[in-house]
């Protein structure tokens, strides 16, 4: 990190001057430091919702919004897509470097051996009612993990926090599935090491106890396919929440499981679930105007669920990528007529010519289509967004893992603007 441009904000009241570095990084726009502005000027900065704030530096993954390009530690997301694996793309994101045969081999065997979960957190889903929202159960037994796994919770010893990321990693898909079967009212299936990860994860959702399970390679690709492009995607709403809480130097599992609470909501990781859900209820081709004019109407709260970014004011990569797959894995799923994937398409396209989406650029983003390729997979709607959460386990821990390293962390404790009363006195009750 360089400091090269220098910017002078005056006090046009007082005069007085401060000197303001704009700190250059290896790829995107410079950063203004506005430290000195509350020591030399008394004011703090307003950013609502983060708009223009970097709040932190980071080297782990890249975007730029104009251009549509997604980097991990400068590989671009498409080429990971094709070539890679989730497992060497969650190796990528937490080390720094694609791994050699031999680093990818340890990795993977530390991953595969640490995939059960304690049988007394296993219980904790009898305490859950069936129809409990999975991402519920999720973000509560993450949230317990610190309880279980107390032996290795020193954040400051990094074998620790390594052991930390793989457990998280490998445990992630068995409590998931451990939700899953649990709204089903199915036994629980455990996991079997000898699988690679996507396949024990289809594994434990869809096998039962009494008759064989046949694994479709083409189910396990896709899946893996759509865990690498959700695996990380820079300081985001999960992920600057894992980093809000983290920074206060709690456990490691309570500032992921805040992560989780963070993904769930519609206008981030919940998406997935919505996008299916508006799907379902335009229903046809014809009802499409009908919709997007409540869309338009400022008066009605409708979104274009999977429409719409906060970085990408063109096309995300990733719905790029995922929209082609779509086609791909539904024929050879035999499922290419598929009515939702026809509907989307018409949508996207109506919505791509519409003066409203095209001034405001906004664009399908990545769970416009990822939710078609979940339901093909036989996934439920509910669990899509637990999906994601497993894919995105791999960038949180990343993250985590480099705020933790970094000797200048700080809590991370934002300013407000405060808007309330001015100081007044106490009045008793018999007075107001
Ligand atoms: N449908 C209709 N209008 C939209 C949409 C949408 N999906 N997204 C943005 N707009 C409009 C807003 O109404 C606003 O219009 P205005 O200028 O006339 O007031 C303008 O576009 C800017 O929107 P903001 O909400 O200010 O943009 P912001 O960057 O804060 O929000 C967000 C980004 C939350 C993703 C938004 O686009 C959205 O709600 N999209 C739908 C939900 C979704 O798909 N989320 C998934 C995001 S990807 C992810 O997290 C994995």
């Amino acid at each position: 990190m360089t400091t090269t441009k220098k910017f002078q904000i005056t006090n046009a009241a007082t005069g007085t001057s401060s000197e303001l570095e704009a700190l250059s990084p290896t790829l995107g726009s410079d950063v203004l430091n506005l430290a000195p502005l509350q020591k030399d000027q008394g004011v703090f900065t307003y950013d609502p919702g983060f708009m223009n704030t970097a709040a932190c530096e980071s080297k782990i993954t890249y975007i730029d919004g104009d251009k549509g390009v997604l980097l991990y530690r400068g590989y671009p997301v498409d080429q990971l897509a094709e070539k890679s694996s989730f497992l060497e793309v969650s190796y990528l994101l937490i080390y720094g470097e694609l791994p050699d045969k031999i680093q990818l081999d340890a990795f993977q065997n530390s991953i595969m051996r640490h995939t059960m979960i304690n049988e007394s957190l296993l219980r904790f889903y009898n305490g859950f009612h069936y129809d409990a929202h999975p991402m519920a159960q999720v973000s509560a037994v993450i949230a317990s993990m610190a309880a279980f796994y107390h032996d290795s919770l020193d954040i400051h010893n990094p074998r620790h926090r390594e052991i930390f990321a793989h457990r998280m990693i490998a445990k992630i898909p068995t409590i998931a599935a451990a939700a899953y079967k649990h709204s089903l009212g199915q036994p629980f299936i455990y996991p079997r090491n000898d699988l690679p990860y996507t396949a024990n994860l289809l594994n434990m959702f869809f096998a039962v106890p009494c008759e064989e399970f046949h694994l479709e390679p083409v189910a396990v690709q896709a899946l893996d396919l759509l865990l690498i492009l959700h695996a990380d995607h820079e300081q985001n709403a999960s992920t600057s929440t894992v980093r809000l809480a983290g920074s206060t130097g709690t456990n490691p599992y309570a500032a992921i499981s805040a992560g989780v609470a963070a993904l769930w909501g519609p206008a981030h990781g919940g998406a997935n679930e919505a996008v299916l859900a508006m799907l379902e209820e335009i229903g046809t081709v014809d009802n499409i105007p009908k919709f997007l004019a409540r869309v338009k109407d400022k008066q009605d709260n409708t979104r274009l669920m999977g429409f719409g970014h906060r970085v990408y004011k063109n096309f995300d990569p990733r719905a790029k990528i995922i929209r082609e797959t779509c086609h791909k894995v539904l024929t050879k799923l035999g499922r290419g007529d598929n009515p939702l994937l026809e509907l989307a398409l018409k949508l996207e396209e109506i919505a791509l010519h519409d003066d409203y989406f095209v001034s405001r650029k906004l664009y399908p983003n990545v769970d416009f289509y990822s939710g078609i390729i979940y339901s093909a997979l036989g996934i439920p709607r509910n669990m899509f967004t637990v999906m994601f959460a497993i894919a995105r386990t791999a960038g949180w821990v990343a993250h985590w893992q480099e705020m933790i390293a970094d000797p200048t962390m700080k809590i991370g404790r934002p300013r407000q603007l405060y808007t309330g009363p001015v100081q007044r006195d106490y009045a008793d009750i018999a007075s107001r």
